[in-house]
């Protein structure tokens, strides 16, 4: 009985909270909240959204870390946005987002203002990054680097140099 008088009480005081709210704030505060500090990797392809999560190793993050998808984008139709509250990516990090996001854009937050804004750039040749998917691939028998060729950038195409094995978005593992 008691407990049940309890969360009543608490729904009711969520209600009253929104419905306060003018309709215009209800949506923004719906999407995804703006951060202080730290970095937002934005236009994100849906498929690659869980690889560039990987890529940052947001499992160990300590800090604040939101991720959605299959948000509206003008340019790419489908979005996914990452929000990563106290973190700066690294050069190796960018240039890893950018072969599995070539449309990806970075942006630096300080003091809740846009500092700074990267447009990734996918490279021509990718060293030591990704895994070849040739099992029988000098790369993945002996101690080589593996090296490719962007054979097309978006969407992404890469050619090995040893076995010329060439492949596609869905294909790619970041080493
Ligand atoms: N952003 C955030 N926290 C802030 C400032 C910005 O999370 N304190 C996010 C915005 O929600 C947006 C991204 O950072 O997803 C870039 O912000 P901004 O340049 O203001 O947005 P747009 O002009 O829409 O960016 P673009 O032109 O790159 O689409
Ligand atoms: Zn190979």
């Amino acid at each position: 009985m008691r407990k049940n008088r309890r969360s009543r009480i608490k729904i009711k005081a969520k209600k009253a909270a929104i419905s306060s709210m003018p309709k215009e704030e209800i949506k923004k505060e719906l999407k995804i909240s703006a951060i202080d500090d730290g970095t937002v990797i934005d236009h994100i392809p849906t498929d690659g959204i869980f690889k560039v999560a990987e890529i940052l190793s947001l499992k160990n993050q300590k800090g604040i870390v939101s991720i959605a998808t299959n948000l509206q984008s003008k340019s790419i139709g489908k979005k996914g946005i990452i929000k990563v509250g106290g973190k700066s990516l690294t050069q190796s990090e960018v240039n890893k987002i950018a072969i599995v996001a070539p449309d990806a854009t970075v942006n630096i937050i300080k003091n809740y203002e846009v500092k700074e804004k990267i447009k990734v750039k996918t490279p021509d040749i990718i060293e030591n990054v990704v895994k070849c998917f040739n099992p029988v691939c000098i790369t993945n028998n002996e101690q080589v680097a593996t090296k490719f060729y962007v054979v097309r950038k978006d969407p992404i195409k890469i050619k090995c140099h040893y076995c010329e094995r060439e492949m596609g978005k869905d294909d790619i593992e970041i080493i």
